[in-house]
């Protein structure tokens, strides 16, 4: 019996098989349990000799089982860890990446210029109060410069920002002139109550540009614009400056870069003139500066506003200004940048 037994468990292949042969020979009606049930009727002499035997037996099967059993299961591990294999030679699939929106790229482009001449990006709330938007850069209540930009307000003194000045008088207030001049650039998003068309957005963005020291002049600011828009638009760019009126600047002027949507002949992008308007700029209103603690008499300055949105257009040839806040797709694909 024992003997047969072993053979059976050595020969299962599988864990049902084995408890099966299990059931078969240590189960209630296999023929040890049998024996033992049958030692009650056996002599004083069998009844120990027989009983240890059985016992023996039964020992031994059982353990063999246990043994079998373990040996099974480790047969199936092997095979699942087998079939589980990771080939780590495959190459990767390539996971599908995003790119910056082209008016972000158009403005980290502009950030690494400016920095590489020395300025700080400084960053400012787009819900902003009317003392900055307006008071600060010389625009009281009742001025008819507030007609200029068409505000969206929230309550009587909260609005959001117009344009991205009111951070020159948040960084002219914060600034240590004892340490050095103030060089700035500040870009974001700007509000104004416009009807959206190909060229209006009631929501854009603005750059703005501040440089305050003891001897900045004019031509500081010509040359400054003159490098940004080459650096934009082309090293052959040439800038004209036009008279203008901005409350906080004095004197005040629109840059327009030559023309080279039509190869400097003057087209309709370019009115006719040969030239476009990019961007408005002049020297730092006295007022500005005192309003924000800072000496008018010692320290003077420039600042300048452009609009990303602008120059994205003119440079990729984007002729409507609500492509780049719909976010179809198709358009957004076109400007994928290699990473
Ligand atoms: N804030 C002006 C605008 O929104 C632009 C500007 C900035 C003009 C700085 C002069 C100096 O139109």
């Amino acid at each position: 019996l024992k003997d047969q037994g072993l053979q059976d468990i050595q020969a299962a292949d599988n864990q049902q098989k084995l408890n099966d042969i299990r059931v078969k020979l240590l189960g209630k009606k296999g023929p040890i349990t049998e024996v033992l049930r049958g030692l009650k009727d056996l002599s004083n002499e069998e009844r120990p000799q027989v009983g240890s035997f059985a016992n023996k037996i039964k020992g031994d099967l059982s353990s063999a089982i246990d043994d079998q059993l373990k040996v099974l299961d480790q047969k199936t591990l092997q095979r699942r860890l087998a079939h589980e294999t990771i080939d780590v030679t495959l190459p990767g699939r390539p996971a599908p990446v995003g790119t910056p929106h082209i008016l972000n790229q158009t403005i980290d482009d502009l950030e690494e210029l400016f920095i590489g001449l020395g300025y700080e990006v400084i960053d400012g709330p787009e819900v902003e109060t009317d003392h900055y938007n307006f008071e600060m850069m010389n625009i009281p209540r009742n001025h008819p410069a507030r007609d200029m930009q068409d505000t969206f307000y929230i309550t009587h003194d909260l609005l959001m920002r117009t344009h991205t000045s009111p951070n020159q008088a948040r960084s002219l207030e914060k600034h240590d002139f004892s340490k050095g001049p103030l060089k700035m650039i500040s870009p974001g998003r700007v509000y104004r109550r416009d009807n959206d068309d190909a060229t209006h957005s009631h929501q854009f963005n603005q750059l703005e540009g501040l440089v305050i020291d003891k001897h900045v002049t004019m031509a500081d600011l010509k040359g400054t614009l003159e490098v940004v828009a080459r650096h934009v638009f082309g090293e052959e760019r040439e800038i004209r400056l036009r008279p203008s009126y901005f409350p906080f600047t004095e004197p005040s002027i629109e840059v327009d870069i030559s023309c080279f949507a039509c190869g400097g002949k003057g087209c309709r992008v370019c009115k006719y003139t040969g030239w476009i308007e990019v961007l408005g700029a002049g020297m730092v209103h006295p007022n500005v500066l005192s309003r924000a603690g800072v000496d008018p008499q010692v320290y003077g300055g420039f600042a300048f506003g452009l609009g990303p949105d602008r120059f994205a257009m003119l440079k990729y040839g984007v002729n409507d200004i609500r492509e780049f806040y719909q976010n179809d797709l198709r358009f957004l694909h076109q400007f994928q940048r290699e990473v």
